[in-house]
């Protein structure tokens, strides 16, 4: 190896390691979050649908439009980011689904039963009009702004 070569390796050899050894998600987007767990059986339950292209696009169209009496866009916006119309001085801060960090550790089954159920004393309301499959579809759907 010439010297050139050699220092062109080294300092691949150090810009790698710096990739490796940073943290594959950013964690400083997690919120402060007291929302109610749900009941373990429902906790611990997988989304019973698989994420196919049908089950995300009505899920997003639930999400945009659909749900009663506020669509969840005006709330958790259009991006996921909780940033809506509506969020604007809500405290808490309407969920921010794109925060991979937070939301990876956030089962299916939460997210489900926060969205039948809502999270008292929050403007999160409970979503009873929606059947069980359009929730997992919602749920489907809300995964997106993470992946
Ligand atoms: C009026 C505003 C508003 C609307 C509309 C709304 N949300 Fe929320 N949402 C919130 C707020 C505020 C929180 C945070 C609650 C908390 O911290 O306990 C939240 C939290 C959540 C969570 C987090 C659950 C958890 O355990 O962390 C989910 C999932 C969720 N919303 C889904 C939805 C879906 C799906 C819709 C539409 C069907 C919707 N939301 C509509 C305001 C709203």
């Amino acid at each position: 190896m010439t010297l050139n070569n050699r220092i062109i390796f080294l300092s691949a050899v150090i810009a790698l390691s710096f990739v490796l050894a940073s943290p594959a998600v950013a964690e400083n987007c997690k919120q402060k979050r007291k929302t109610p767990k749900a009941p373990n059986k429902i906790y611990k339950q997988a989304n019973p649908l698989k994420a196919t292209p049908e089950n995300i696009s009505a899920g997003e169209k639930i999400y945009a439009k659909g749900a009663k009496p506020l669509a969840c866009v005006q709330c958790h916006g259009v991006k996921g980011k909780g940033d809506g119309k509506m969020a604007k001085g809500m405290k808490p801060n309407p969920r921010d689904f794109s925060c991979q960090a937070m939301m990876n550790k956030i089962p299916d089954g939460q997210l489900y039963w926060v969205i039948k159920n809502g999270s008292k004393g929050t403007g999160m309301m409970g979503f009873k009009a929606l059947s069980e499959d359009q929730i997992w579809q919602v749920v489907s759907y809300i995964r997106q702004f993470s992946n």
